[in-house]
């Protein structure tokens, strides 16, 4: 059990709130096609599976569930900025703030959704996020600038996907973009592959790209679809051998089975937001069989 003030936002036989052994709350959602399980903290969708498949995303065996901690796996929220900052925690505070649940909802078509909040004395500006949970798993990030200034940030969903082997996947649809090799003094690099193989630490953003990405893993024959709006971005990691051994929260074989394609407006293609200005990051993620 958990919160008593949360009960009034289940939904029998689709939604239930409860409290995990660290202490966090922790939504469990089931539809006729998948199931899903999303933390109050961070509003961090941890686990995303369709009936009868693998599960689409990764989390760390390691990854704490501790305040001031991003959990690491799933979909952190990367917002107002992207990476590091000189005195501030890495990819802004979203990932680790106590979001507030304000909504939840049986749609007409039998998905569920969830609406948070980001704790607004946090938040510059009013930070809103919707998750749909039915056929596909869907995330709206909505900011409006609800101040008398012009506001500048970054954001990202920042995907781990759960592959069967890193060895067998492909990235599809960044071909002739730009990106900023962060593994190579922040270089400006051409895409110029059709698709983007993995065989070493890839630390990639990639600017100006297009509305629909695929991931394709032949090890567990099916294809996932990134169709987006409101995202210019898409920063493509994998952190390998060395990175996997320095990070305390991922195992040292974990970069094997996973793969982060992330969305989002990230350095060149960051929001500048008039006042009363609105702008929604959307990412709706399906799967195929390949
Ligand atoms: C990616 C960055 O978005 O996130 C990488 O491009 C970074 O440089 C990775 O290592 C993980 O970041 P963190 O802060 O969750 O360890």
């Amino acid at each position: 059990m958990t919160d008593d003030s949360l009960q009034k936002f289940t939904i029998p036989g689709h939604l239930t709130l409860n409290s995990t052994e660290s202490g966090q709350t922790k939504a469990t959602v089931q539809t006729e096609w998948s199931h899903a399980e999303i933390h109050l903290h961070g509003a961090h969708v941890t686990s995303f599976q369709k009936n009868g498949e693998a599960p689409l995303l990764f989390l760390s065996k390691l990854s704490q569930f501790t305040p001031g901690k991003a959990i690491r796996g799933g979909v952190p929220i990367i917002f107002p900025w992207f990476g590091g900052r000189e005195g501030y925690q890495a990819h802004g505070f979203a990932r680790t703030a106590e979001w507030t649940l304000e909504e939840t909802a049986k749609n007409a078509d039998g998905s569920i959704s969830l609406r948070f909040l980001l704790p607004e004395d946090l938040a510059p500006c009013r930070v809103e996020y919707l998750v749909t949970v039915g056929k596909a798993l869907t995330l709206e990030l909505v900011t409006t600038n609800s101040t008398q200034e012009a506001f500048a940030y970054e954001d990202c969903l920042h995907t781990y996907f759960h592959v069967g082997s890193i060895h067998d996947v492909t990235v599809h649809g960044l071909q002739g973009t730009t990106y900023i090799d962060q593994l190579d003094g922040n270089a400006r690099k051409a895409q110029q592959q059709e698709n983007i193989i993995f065989s070493r630490e890839e630390d990639r953003i990639y600017l100006n790209t297009p509305s629909v990405l695929e991931i394709r893993d032949v090890g567990l024959q099916r294809k996932i679809l990134l169709e987006t709006s409101g995202s210019r971005s898409a920063v493509v990691w994998n952190p390998w051998i060395e990175k996997s051994a320095r990070m305390a929260d991922f195992g040292d074989e974990e970069y094997l089975e996973m793969v982060c394609v992330e969305s989002g407006n990230v350095a060149d293609n960051r929001i500048q937001l008039p006042p009363g200005g609105t702008a929604t990051l959307k990412l709706t993620l399906k799967t195929l069989i390949l």
